[in-house]
């Protein structure tokens, strides 16, 4: 996701330096005729154009031509050569409808258009990929070194948190071994290698050895076949899962499923809650085989909600803290104490507030009754509130 966002923001940055540029490079080997053709197709005025056109029927094969050969020079954006292929494509027409010139011109112009759109579709199936991957909540494609990668014939990598999840909690890795942000850790094959990052576990002791050839493609697996079962879950399996967690330690008790089936939430992902609930597993908390040192936290807060058509949110500490360390919300998320924070909406979507896990990892904050999920009336004793404003909310 780091290198979508990041080949996405600077396709934007890009864009909009084009865009800033574009007249004032363009201006520079532009024709008079060409400058007066762009200003009447942006007008939209049609009986200037077929005066222009006419009147200047004698260069239109050179000013075609010309733009192709800007177009295709190879530091041109798609974005700019588009552009310029169909300024081209709409003289060519013009020049055979007012001037009964060469249609083959046209022919030139149109097949280069295609040909760039077939390129540019080629390009953009990397990000479809990418998306298929990604869909399930926690599948992480991680290609910061694409091209070292390709290099070596390797797909980019996808980390499926949803594997991991089964057998550890959260509070193993985050952020003892990663920082809880996309791109911030730095990852590499040499770190790996030295027993760091995935490496930590992907020694050949805890789980399979990424050093060892036969296995670079269970990571370097975007795009592939093989990738399939971890996005529609059937790389789950009851007999392999429990196997797995009596390696590690943990438990997977897949007799407490009804039908031994992972359950599911709406939309179709694991209802993580719902496998605590039931006992039907057990992940570890720590990779020494110590306690978890910080524990758990047993106290409710309930989240009053001003609006009235959606019922109040009871925040369960005992849920988060059996997944997360308190120093993933304290303090820097949330203040450690009760009202001390106004939630919003707003900043979820941005990937603050509840927003740092929920839509990300955790399950996606477009459910909403998950979360607006309690009674207005009767709200039990040992509930801590967080009172709604009065008034609108400060700040
Ligand atoms: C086995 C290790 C492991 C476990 C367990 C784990 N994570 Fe992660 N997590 C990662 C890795 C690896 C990354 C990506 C880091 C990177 O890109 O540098 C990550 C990234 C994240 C991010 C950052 C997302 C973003 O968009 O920046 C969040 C949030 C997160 N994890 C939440 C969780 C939660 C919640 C749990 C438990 C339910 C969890 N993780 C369990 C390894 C783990
Ligand atoms: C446990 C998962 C895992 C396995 C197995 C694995 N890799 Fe990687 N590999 C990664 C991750 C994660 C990265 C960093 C991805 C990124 O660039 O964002 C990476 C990066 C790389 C890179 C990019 C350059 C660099 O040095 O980081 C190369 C090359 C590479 N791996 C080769 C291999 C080879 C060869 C094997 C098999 C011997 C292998 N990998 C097995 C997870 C794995
Ligand atoms: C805390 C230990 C731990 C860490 C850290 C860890 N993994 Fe894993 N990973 C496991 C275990 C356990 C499994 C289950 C498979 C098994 O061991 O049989 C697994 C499974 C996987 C799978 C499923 C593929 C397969 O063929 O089974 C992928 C992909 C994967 N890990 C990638 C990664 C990547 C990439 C990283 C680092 C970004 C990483 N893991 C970090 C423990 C870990
Ligand atoms: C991860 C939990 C969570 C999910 C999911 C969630 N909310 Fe909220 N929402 C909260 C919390 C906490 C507050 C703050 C307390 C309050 O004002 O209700 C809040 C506040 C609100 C508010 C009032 C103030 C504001 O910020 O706008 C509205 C309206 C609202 N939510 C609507 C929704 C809708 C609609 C959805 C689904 C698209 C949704 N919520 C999903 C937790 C959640
Ligand atoms: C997923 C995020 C999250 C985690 C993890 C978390 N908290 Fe909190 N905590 C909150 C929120 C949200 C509040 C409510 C603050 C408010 O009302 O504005 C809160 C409130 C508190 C409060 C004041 C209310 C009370 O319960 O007495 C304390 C103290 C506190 N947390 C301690 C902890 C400790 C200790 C841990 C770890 C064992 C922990 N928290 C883990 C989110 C978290
Ligand atoms: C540090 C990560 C993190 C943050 C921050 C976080 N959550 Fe969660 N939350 C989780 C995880 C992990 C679960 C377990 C379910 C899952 O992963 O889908 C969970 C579960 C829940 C559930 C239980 C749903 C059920 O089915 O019973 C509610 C409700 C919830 N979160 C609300 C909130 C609210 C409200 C906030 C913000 C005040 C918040 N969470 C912030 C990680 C987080």
């Amino acid at each position: 996701m780091k290198t979508t966002v990041s080949v996405i923001g600077w396709a934007v940055i890009f864009t909009v330096i084009v865009a800033v540029f574009f007249e004032s490079c363009l201006s520079a080997e532009e024709s008079q005729f060409r400058k007066k053709f762009i200003e009447n197709h942006k007008a939209n005025n049609l009986q200037a154009q077929s005066v222009l056109i006419k009147k200047n029927k004698d260069i239109l094969p050179a000013e075609i031509n010309s733009l192709i050969t800007e177009a295709m020079l190879p530091e041109k954006s798609y974005q700019d050569r588009v552009y310029l292929l169909d300024i081209a494509n709409a003289i060519a027409t013009m020049n055979i409808h007012w001037n009964n010139g060469d249609e083959e011109l046209l022919k030139k112009v149109e097949k280069l258009q295609k040909e760039e759109v077939e390129k540019e579709k080629k390009k953009t199936e990397g990000y479809e990929v990418i998306k298929k991957a990604e869909r399930v909540p926690g599948n992480f494609v991680m290609a910061a070194h694409k091209e070292e990668m390709a290099a070596k014939g390797l797909s980019p990598v996808i980390y499926p948190h949803w594997v991991h999840r089964a057998f550890f909690r959260c509070k193993v890795c985050h952020e003892d071994i990663f920082i809880m942000k996309r791109g911030a850790n730095d990852l590499s094959q040499t770190k790996i290698g030295e027993g760091k990052q995935c490496g930590t576990c992907h020694n050949g002791k805890i789980s399979f050895n990424a050093s060892s050839e036969e296995n670079c493609v269970r990571c370097h697996i975007v795009g592939k076949p093989e990738s399939r079962p971890l996005m529609n879950l059937s790389y789950y399996n009851s007999a392999k899962f429990k196997e797995i967690a009596s390696r590690l330690g943990a438990e997977w008790n897949s007799e407490n499923l009804s039908d031994g089936k992972l359950p599911v939430d709406k939309l179709g992902f694991i209802n993580w809650v719902e496998l605590d609930k039931v006992k039907a597993f057990n992940p570890r908390t720590n990779l020494n085989g110590g306690t978890d040192a910080e524990g758990v936290r047993e106290t409710n807060i309930l989240f009053e909600t001003s609006v009235t058509f959606l019922k109040n949110v009871l925040f369960s500490h005992k849920i988060h803290s059996t997944w997360v360390k308190c120093s993933m919300c304290h303090p820097e998320t949330f203040k450690p104490e009760i009202g001390a924070n106004r939630v919003k909406m707003i900043e979820m979507k941005d990937g603050k507030s509840c927003g740092r896990c929920h839509g990300k990892v955790a399950f996606t904050h477009a459910d909403c009754l998950r979360c607006h999920n309690f009674t207005k009336e009767n709200t039990p004793e040992d509930v801590l509130i967080n009172h709604a404003p009065t008034t609108a909310p400060a700040q």
